[in-house]
């Protein structure tokens, strides 16, 4: 896509719905009943494609460790590369909300360093909020760093940094005792300040009483419908992940597959010495007459 392509996208946002997304906003979303949009992104090139789209949260999520690096899990990602990835996807100027997960171990060891890591967050990652995984065992974080003037999102449900502890990536809350816990534990992130928070891997129906029991809005993944929004990971939506991906995520696009066809394409075109064409070659510089020198 071209510069001009994209300063049109603009033009058509300032027409429209040209208002920068903050987390007030995303968090009126419950009364206002419109529901929430979230996608990942990783880097300035995805992320100006997913605002142009209209998206409401860019979330630059700890996966980035899973998708980008190609780990197992998220457990290695440091606070300083998801600074780094924030400051890259935050050169998109995005009309949507920009969110930077809080990696494992920036904020499970106190409440100071977990204030501390999302102050660098935001001065260095250039994030507008932050998001952290867990629930009642959380809450003093989270109000900290509220209080700091940092906003934060909340993530209940299946809990990646925790995959050791739980087993696997595996769904959450499919007993009575464990959807009590995380009703509990949902009112405990609300009453210390989170303005939102992701529900993931829970069956539809827990989604529906957390939903229910908070005045936060939720925002879904693997969650079902009942949310006050959804959020899927970029590579999983646009078809860039191996195929068939997660069951939760629906794939809008094969741009894998096309991606592969294209660069064969490429290969093919080299080969047989189809390309470059004289339209991708430079013309010389205009030759130039000059009188004789003199004698
Ligand atoms: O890290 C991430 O991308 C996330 C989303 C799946 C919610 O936490």
């Amino acid at each position: 896509m071209s510069e001009s392509h994209y300063a049109a996208e603009a033009a058509e946002k300032a027409g429209s719905a040209s208002k920068k997304l903050t987390a007030p906003d995303i968090r009126s979303r419950k009364s206002t009943g419109t529901p929430i949009v979230a996608v990942t992104a990783y880097d300035v090139l995805m992320a100006r494609l997913i605002d142009a789209a209209g998206v409401d949260i860019v979330l630059v999520g700890d996966s980035l460790g899973m998708v980008f690096q190609g780990l197992s899990n998220t457990l290695p990602v440091t606070l300083d590369e998801v600074c780094y990835h924030g400051r890259a996807v935050a050169r998109a100027k995005l009309h949507a909300h920009l969110v930077g997960d809080m990696p494992f171990m920036s904020y499970q060891v106190s409440v100071p360093q977990a204030v501390e890591s999302a102050g660098k967050m935001l001065k260095e990652g250039a994030f507008e909020s932050v998001k952290l995984e867990g629930g009642a065992d959380m809450a003093e974080q989270v109000r900290s760093i509220t209080r700091s003037g940092i906003p934060v999102m909340g993530h209940l449900g299946l809990q990646p940094q925790s995959v050791h502890l739980l087993g696997g990536f595996k769904v959450q809350a499919r007993t009575a005792e464990t959807t009590a816990k995380i009703l509990a534990d949902a009112r405990a992130l609300e009453q210390a300040g989170v303005y939102a928070i992701v529900l993931e891997a829970v069956p539809p129906d827990v989604a529906r009483q957390v939903t229910g029991a908070v005045t936060v809005p939720t925002i879904g993944i693997g969650a079902g419908p009942h949310c006050n929004g959804q959020i899927l990971v970029c590579t999983d939506l646009l078809g860039l992940s191996p195929a068939p991906g997660p069951k939760f995520a629906k794939r809008y696009a094969e741009l894998g597959a096309d991606a592969v066809e294209a660069v064969r394409r490429f290969a093919t075109d080299v080969r047989a010495g189809a390309f470059p064409a004289d339209e991708h070659a430079y013309a010389a510089a205009p030759s130039t007459s000059r009188s004789a020198p003199k004698s």
